[in-house]
């Protein structure tokens, strides 16, 4: 099969890697003439484990191409994939989809025989049928079928996500497209991976309701730590007790910061969006947004309190900014409420994070980025651990004792042990564990 990417962001550019190492012909598009040369120099734009190796590959196999111009790749595609942003759009938190429907204009008269259209960018409900509008009315002789076909992958996890995921969903009535996307993900299918098919508007909505599902987990966990913390329990235990059931399952049960990224923020607030204009108000929803917005905010109270309610002219040592781990994402990162309260508070901040010191720099002001975490924690009046990198979990604990002013630990992501920590003759506090 051939297929063109439009869009080389996250989705775009693992979608497009991972298609064209199950054998398929890829191009990938995208405007930005500067991403696309280094693309074509075999940079990759986002850390991502594997994705350059995955890359290079299909480069040097001849699988897989970069290029700014959409002609030839359309032209000769049995399909077009759409991978381009939907970001929140400023002021009303509606999924904003100028670039959806300018890449659907710019490829309508390219298409060439029958071509199947796919969005797998997050899009509202209803999205699909005006990308085929738009083709319809820009080229009417086009012979198309339009299709959603959401992206469940992960950031940090994102190759194994695509190429192993529980289920693919395609929503489309037409049994032409229905062939090509069997055929686009031959290979899962011979994994036997559930292949979902659908009408359109439903798998679109299955992409929200998905994240928004999972936000609800993580939310509905994050309280119960809370409410641990009152009554002398341990969340971690709670989790493990109630994710044994299977009908609750054991995943996305982890209490910690709240959530950030470029997913689950984004979409629960469009997702709200959606059911308002449908009139169908989602009150769960609603307040999974409030509620993590609020538990951001809150973490920085967490260690003023721990450090006895001020920290002017105290040091506060950070390990982590990502949104979470192996990803140099900042998007909606806990550690962004976190710093800038501390420093309201009158805190300095020294900070370490493996990839996202590059991004942090953009957005935090006043933070004095370090090598490496030893380097953070040094002469610190407190460590606070915000993402589980693995390596943190690693760390030579008598050292981090010995450079510390203070051993005051704060550990927003329970990548210690409690009994341990305190053996050791740290203070020690984490999330939702009284013990
Ligand atoms: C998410 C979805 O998992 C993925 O299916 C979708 O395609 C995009 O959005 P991603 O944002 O990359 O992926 O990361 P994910 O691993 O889901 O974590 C999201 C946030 O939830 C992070 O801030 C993470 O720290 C937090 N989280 C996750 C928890 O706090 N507890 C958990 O148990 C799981």
């Amino acid at each position: 099969m051939r297929v063109a990417m439009i869009g080389t962001g996250y989705v775009g550019l693992v979608s497009g890697a991972c298609f064209a190492d199950f054998g398929h012909v890829v191009t990938c598009i995208d405007k930005a003439v500067d991403k696309i040369d280094a693309l074509n120099r075999g940079e990759i734009p986002i850390y991502e484990p594997g994705l350059q190796q995955l890359v290079a590959k299909n480069v040097e196999e001849e699988r897989l191409f970069f290029t700014t111009d959409p002609a030839k790749a359309v032209r000769e595609a049995d399909a077009v994939f759409i991978a381009v942003g939907t970001p929140a759009r400023r002021g009303d938190g509606h999924a904003d989809l100028s670039y959806v429907y300018q890449a659907a204009e710019e490829i309508a008269h390219l298409i060439n025989g029958f071509t199947v259209v796919v969005t797998k960018s997050t899009v509202p409900v209803g999205t699909g049928d005006e990308v085929e509008a738009i083709i319809n009315r820009t080229n009417p002789s086009a012979d198309i079928a339009v299709v959603s076909n959401p992206e469940f992958l992960r950031e940090g996890a994102a190759i194994n996500d695509f190429k192993r995921p529980d289920r693919v969903v395609v929503g489309t009535e037409d049994e032409r497209a229905v062939k090509v996307m069997r055929e686009l993900y031959r290979p899962l299918y011979l994994n036997e991976t559930p292949i979902l098919v659908t009408k359109r508007r439903t798998s679109e909505l299955i992409k929200y309701a998905a994240n928004a599902f999972l936000a609800v987990k993580i939310t509905f966990i994050n309280e119960i730590a809370d409410l641990c913390e009152k009554v002398g329990a341990n969340v971690q235990e709670v989790s493990r007790g109630i994710g044994l059931d299977n009908r609750i399952g054991g995943k996305f049960l982890h209490a910690g910061p709240g959530y950030g990224g470029s997913c689950f923020p984004k979409d629960t607030l469009a997702l709200s969006k959606i059911g308002t204009d449908a009139g169908s108000e989602l009150k769960i929803v609603n307040s999974v947004i409030e509620v993590n917005a609020g538990r951001k905010k809150r973490m920085a109270e967490k260690v003023i309190s721990f450090l006895g309610g001020d920290v002017t002219g105290k040091t506060i040592a950070l390990l982590g900014l990502a949104f979470k781990p192996n990803t140099d994402d900042m998007r909606e990162a806990p550690s962004i409420d976190i710093v800038s309260r501390l420093q309201e508070a009158g805190a300095k901040i020294r900070a370490f994070d493996p990839a996202s010191m590059g991004e942090a720099g953009h957005i935090m002001a006043d933070v004095l980025f370090c090598d490496g975490p030893y380097h953070a924690i040094e002469n610190a009046d407190a460590l606070v651990i915000v993402t589980e990198w693995d390596q943190f979990r690693a760390l030579d604990l008598e050292r981090v004792k010995s450079l510390l002013k203070q051993p005051n630990v704060v550990d927003l992501r329970n990548i210690y042990e409690t009994e341990d920590m305190l053996q050791r003759g740290f203070r020690y506090t984490s999330i939702g564990r009284a013990y």
